[in-house]
């Protein structure tokens, strides 16, 4: 398919790792400009930061601002990280929910061991968000309004195969597709068994903030009893 885009198409031989790296290096990064962040000023708690940080990322337009790095390690301890949708905040408890299928490997990683990290990166604005903590499993209402807030085709997309499992070739998906938009206009109101919303609560959080001089600043947040602490690190 002709992307319309310079560089190598699917069917050409990719460039060289030489030619890429080279083409990276002028690749402009954290060129700005970047919104300044005094950690002086910064609130209390790490939620009521990134709620501010989220307003300015959308107020400015940053690209898809909700789209954050999932990652989580199972029972054997070996790490997975994959992006997913922000689906839902609280930020004055520093509580972040992403839904998917709890059959998906990220649902077993979950299971074993409920814990994970979320990173957001917001390129326009030079600013990385981390947050990890425990993650817990919110109950059937808010599963069923995750599920039935979406559009028909990503409703559809829930009732097709188990996410990750392999799929035999495109006409299984095709079909199990079409079965799958049939059920969703025949049971509007119908929410996938395995339709799962995650909820991770913020233990540590922490604000990178790039500057154009490389006075790069981070900003750590601790919980505490009901509190927070917070501290500078090197960057
Ligand atoms: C922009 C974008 C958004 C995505 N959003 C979600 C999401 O909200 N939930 C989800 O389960 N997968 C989402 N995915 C797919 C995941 O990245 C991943 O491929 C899938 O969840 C399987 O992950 P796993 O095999 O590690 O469980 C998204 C992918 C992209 C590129």
């Amino acid at each position: 398919m002709d992307s319309g885009r310079a560089g190598a198409a699917d069917d050409e031989a990719p460039a060289d790792d030489e030619a890429l790296l080279a083409r990276l290096r002028g690749a402009p990064v954290l060129a700005g400009p970047l919104p300044g962040f005094d950690p002086g000023e910064a609130p209390e708690a790490p939620g009521p930061l990134f709620a501010r940080w989220l307003d300015l990322a959308l107020t400015d337009g940053v690209p898809e601002p909700q789209i954050m790095t999932l990652s989580t390690a199972g029972a054997d301890g070996a790490p997975a990280a994959r992006v997913l949708v922000l689906r839902g905040l609280d930020t004055a408890d520093c509580a972040f929910r992403f839904a998917s299928d709890s059959r998906s490997p990220k649902g077993h990683d979950l299971a074993a061991n409920p814990r994970a990290a979320l990173t957001w990166y917001w390129p326009t604005h030079g600013r990385q968000i981390r947050m990890a903590g425990p993650v817990t499993v919110l109950g059937e209402e808010a599963t069923r309004q995750d599920f039935t807030g979406r559009g028909k085709t990503a409703r559809a997309a829930g009732f097709t195969g188990v996410m990750s499992a392999p799929l035999t070739g495109p006409e299984e998906y095709e079909q199990a597709g079409e079965a799958a938009g049939r059920l969703v206009a025949a049971e509007p109101g119908r929410v996938p068994a395995t339709h799962t919303v995650y909820q991770l609560r913020a233990m540590e959080a922490e604000f990178w903030q790039a500057d154009p001089a490389r006075f790069h600043l981070r900003l750590r947040y601790d919980r505490t009893g009901d509190g927070w602490t917070r501290g500078l690190l090197w960057p």
